[in-house]
């Protein structure tokens, strides 16, 4: 029977798993995969680097199949545990080894700790680690058990299922990757310069054409410490820049959620002092706080040189990357000190998303609730379904997709999103002050969902809540709550000290500020409200109402 001498054939060569995976790719060995019809099909192995999306697939269904096979009990003789083991963790290995191949993995990262926060649901952390344990322990440890003392230790269905429930769920992953579209969407020119958007799960193809195309002659990666523990974009850069010559420097800012000025001058002088030219290119690769010091940077150095931003939190897909504005923070407020500086290019991976923290998962979704309020109901119903404990990427994908499409609509009317009459400004005057008393510990999406609520609030006290319309606050605060529950908005500051950093805003004049006021559903609009006795009460209130539906 072929299907037996297939698995035979394996077996004989689980030494471990690196012997496996040797043996399953060298170029003479075959193996099992389903076909259509639920048969077993042989095919010839590619060489890794040839590995494809179908490969992984592939082995997953084998793996499928080898459980089940085995689980009939038509194998008699087999060691099924040892091979339940290997094949585990074989098929780990491979998809690692693709998902290195569409993103920059950091080659010392490049472990299975890494693979669990990077693409498993987290609701299958448990089940995960409970494989890995037992394959190591059966592969590497127990290999000396009779498998009478394996068999009282481990219950084959128990392993069975909880290979099944992890490989499932990986599998279906690897489908969706395959089955998501890349979308190209565009800035609106400056100048006649275009800016192109692209989201892309393949990153390495896009940037490798994009970067060949501008051909610099020196490229400075901008990153900062956390970004840089699980990812190495240099690397991959220098994988695929045709230009020998072109010399690639990596800066990595420390604390980067300061965005203070001396932060920035630092990264300008190590520019400086690695002689970056006329012709150099800048990489921003990290969240906000990156992209707002490395905007600064490539724009200061000789007046404006060339950048790429390969944003890698949500919510600078969604939103820092889509844009020319870039700014630091002074000692009275944020954002004091910016500029106008278009990228050559912005490349969003929603892959990146599956490193981030809870926190800044609930950020970025924060903020695309917010256009969503303000712009799509469409948009809104899909950030609030979300769940962020299973990690949908084609869902994520269209959440970025439609979030920087309300952006673009706004930045067709004003492209430097200057208008201190924004509505993206919504939620963001307590945003802002809340952020800037937190000395940016506090996610900035975080504090755009209190700030959205407690300013829902102040027009309620200003202006009542018409009679027979929705009340705003319970619509608003119901949404909000959907997306960011209890515990994580409780803040340390009082009511007073948020309302009194209100007052240096960078959009106020005059001494009054402009504040974005959800009239209707999706229908914003901005009031000039004065700085006077009167607003400051009503701030301190709304505040500690914002405060009270969160704790
Ligand atoms: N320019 C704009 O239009 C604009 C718009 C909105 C916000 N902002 C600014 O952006 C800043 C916030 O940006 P942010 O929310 O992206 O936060 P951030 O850049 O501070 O990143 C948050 C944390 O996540 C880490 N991180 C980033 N990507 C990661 C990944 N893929 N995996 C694991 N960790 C990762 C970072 O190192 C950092 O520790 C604020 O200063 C805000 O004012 C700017
Ligand atoms: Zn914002």
């Amino acid at each position: 029977m072929e299907n037996k001498s297939i698995l035979l054939d394996i077996l004989n060569h689980v030494k471990n798993e690196t012997d496996i995976s040797k043996f399953l790719f060298s170029s003479k060995a075959s193996r099992a995969s389903l076909d259509a019809d639920n048969d077993v099909s042989v095919k010839p192995i590619k060489n890794i680097s040839e590995l494809s999306i179908e490969d992984v697939i592939n082995a997953n269904l084998g793996i499928d199949f080898c459980l089940k096979t085995l689980q009939s009990n038509d194998f008699n003789g087999l060691d099924e545990y040892k091979m339940t083991a290997c094949l585990f963790k074989w098929c780990i290995k491979i998809t690692m080894l693709y998902l290195s191949q569409i993103l920059p993995i950091k080659p010392t990262s490049y472990n299975e700790n890494t693979f669990k926060t990077l693409f498993l649901d987290s609701a299958l952390d448990n089940e995960y680690e409970n494989m890995m344990t037992f394959s190591t322990n059966i592969v590497e440890n127990e290999h000396n058990l009779s498998s009478d003392e394996v068999n009282a230790k481990y219950s084959k269905s128990e392993i069975r299922k909880k290979a099944r429930n992890v490989l499932t769920n990986i599998k279906n992953k690897l489908l969706t990757i395959d089955n998501a579209n890349d979308v190209e969407l565009s800035l609106p020119a400056i100048d006649a310069i275009q800016c192109p958007i692209y989201i892309s799960i393949n990153m390495k193809s896009q940037m490798e054409k994009v970067v060949n195309q501008i051909v610099p002659d020196k490229i400075l990666v901008i990153s900062d410490t956390d970004v840089c523990k699980h990812y190495d974009l240099a690397c991959m850069i220098n994988s695929f820049v045709k230009d020998s010559n072109c010399e690639i420097f990596e800066y990595i800012v420390e604390n980067s959620n300061k965005k203070t000025p001396s932060q920035m001058l630092d990264a300008l002088m190590f520019a400086e002092e690695k002689r970056l030219t006329k012709a150099s290119l800048i990489i921003i690769f990290g969240g906000g706080s990156v992209g707002s010091i490395g905007g600064m940077v490539a724009k200061l150095y000789f007046r404006g040189i060339k950048f790429i931003y390969v944003p890698t939190t949500l919510l600078s897909q969604i939103d820092c990357a889509i844009g020319c504005k870039h700014s630091v923070n002074g000692h009275f407020g944020k954002n004091k000190f910016g500029v106008y500086h278009l990228p050559e290019a912005v490349i969003i991976n929603p892959l990146f998303i599956g490193t981030l923290s809870v926190d800044h998962k609930k950020s970025g979704l924060s903020e695309a609730l917010k256009y969503g309020l303000c712009q799509s109901k469409t948009l809104m119903s899909k950030v609030i379904n979300y769940n962020y404990t299973c990690f949908n990427i084609i869902s994520i994908m269209d959440i970025i997709t439609e979030t920087i499409k309300c952006k673009l609509e706004y930045m067709k009317e004003d492209p430097y999103a200057s208008s201190p009459e924004l509505h993206m400004e919504f939620g963001h005057k307590i945003a802002h002050a809340l952020e800037f008393l937190s000395e940016e510990s506090m996610p900035h999406g975080i504090c755009v969902a209190f700030g959205m609520v407690a300013e829902a609030k102040l027009f309620s006290i200003r202006f009542g809540e018409a009679s027979d319309a929705i009340s705003m606050v319970s619509y608003i605060t119901d949404a909000v709550k959907k997306v960011v529950s209890n515990l994580e908005l409780s803040c340390a500051y009082t009511s007073n000290e948020i309302a009194d950093a209100v007052l240096y805003d960078n959009k106020r004049r005059k001494d009054a500020i402009p504040f974005i006021r959800l009239v209707s559903e999706q229908n914003p609009s901005v009031e000039w409200i004065a700085e006077d006795d009167v607003l400051m009460r009503q701030l301190e209130e709304s505040i500690a109402f914002a405060r009270e539906c969160f704790s």
